[in-house]
């Protein structure tokens, strides 16, 4: 059994556990459970993967610390190599100094039987990714991070990291890339791969990731990286331009091998050139925000997405084969008491009209597939669908 601890917005991370690994369940409100092991950096919605060790039902932190001590005690006695440890502690109500008298007790446990300990200070109960990933916690069997996590059943699961996201790596992609448009928007490229996994689910990696409003190209390159094929078409040539440059310099510099096409095109009247055999995008999300619009204002930009991304499925649905899946970011509006306006065409019927249906996921509600950070009033939406 392995344990992703999600990110942010944890509802996408467990959908797209969900569609990448088959099945998963959400273990507490920042974890969920599956039963393959994690690849952490095919993952833009798991922060850290780990194997499960023990799930102690219904523990206090006392119960854990001993059993840590014990466990550890036993399994690194003697060995002839030092261990880097850090421990995460999720959902327990415990200080950070707690944490560090588990591992004091641990090293002294180890001295005796002449394996020395380094201990990660913890700053708070949760190493972040940064700490973890910087010392490289989970590669490798002498650099340990230890995940503790409290479900919403009470019990306590402890588990083996298996490594963090690799956050310099998601930097560089992201701020590395040769041409960057504010205007057109910067997609982050975790929320790229959530998009790409959410769609694609378990394809195998030959499939080609269509994305028709490929803007700068986030979508193709981090297609390329998950080692798909990609095809990337944009109305605007400049964006096609942009494309080029960037996937050039992800083959050059990220070492993205797979195969792309790029097109000027409208999505709203594109034929598109087979094959392909999942579309992921972030399709036109209306003009920036800083405060929630205006009802006139709102009407009005919501009727012309509607427009635009209602042309787009009605172009492409008989360019698919039936069972096509699709992961469409569209916009969805938040206003000051936390609420969403939403497109109508995330209506059942209206999808059905233009020849889609949600894929069902047992995880999430469809309605929660949101991203936004706090100060934003365009949120994305992400639809998951799939041609009928
Ligand atoms: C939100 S941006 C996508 C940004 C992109 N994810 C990136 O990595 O830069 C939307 C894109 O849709 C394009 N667009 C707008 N209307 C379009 C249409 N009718 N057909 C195709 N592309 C369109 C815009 O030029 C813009 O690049």
């Amino acid at each position: 059994m392995f344990i992703a601890i999600l990110g942010r917005q944890s509802h996408l991370g467990l959908a797209e556990l969900e569609r990448v690994y088959g099945s998963a369940s959400r273990f507490s409100g920042t974890s969920a459970i599956v039963e393959s092991p994690i690849d952490i950096q095919r993952l833009g919605g798991s922060l850290k993967a780990g194997r499960v060790i023990m799930q102690i039902p219904r523990a206090s932190w006392r119960q854990v610390h001993t059993k840590i001590v014990h466990h550890y005690g036993d399994t690194w006695g003697a060995l002839d190599y030092k261990i880097t440890l850090g421990i995460s502690v999720y959902g327990l109500r415990i200080a950070p100094r707690d944490i560090q008298r588990a591992g004091l007790e641990l090293k002294k446990v180890l001295k005796a039987q002449d394996t020395s300990l380094r201990l990660i200070p913890n700053s708070s109960v949760e190493l972040n990714t940064a700490t973890s990933h910087h010392n490289k916690l989970g590669l490798s069997a002498n650099k340990v991070e230890v995940l503790v996590v409290q479900g919403n059943d009470g019990s306590v699961i402890v588990a083996e990291s298996t490594g963090a996201q690799n956050i310099t790596a998601l930097a560089a992609r992201d701020q590395g890339r040769p041409k960057r448009d504010a205007f057109v928007g910067m997609l982050p490229p975790k929320l790229a791969q959530i998009i790409i996994n959410l769609a694609a689910g378990q394809a195998n990696t030959s499939s080609t990731i269509l994305d028709p409003f490929c803007g700068t190209g986030v979508i193709p390159q981090e297609a390329l990286l998950l080692g798909y094929d990609t095809y990337g078409t944009d109305l605007a040539d400049k964006m096609i331009d942009y494309s080029q440059i960037n996937l050039s310099w992800a083959r050059d510099t990220l070492h993205a091998h797979g195969n792309y096409r790029l097109t000027q095109g409208d999505a709203m009247t594109t034929k598109w050139q087979p094959p392909f055999d999942a579309v992921a995008c972030e399709s036109y999300l209306g003009q920036p925000f800083s405060a929630p619009p205006s009802p006139s204002k709102l009407r009005e930009v919501r009727g012309n997405c509607n427009h635009i991304i209602t042309s787009f499925l009605r172009n492409i649905a008989p360019q698919l084969k039936s069972g096509t899946p699709l992961c469409v970011a569209i916009p969805a509006w938040r206003s000051t008491d936390g609420s969403f306006t939403h497109l109508p065409l995330t209506q059942q019927q209206e999808l059905q009209a233009l020849g889609f249906a949600r894929i069902p996921l047992t995880t999430v509600s469809s309605r929660d597939l949101l991203y936004y950070r706090e100060e934003q009033v365009v949120a994305r939406e992400l639809l998951v669908i799939q041609k009928i």
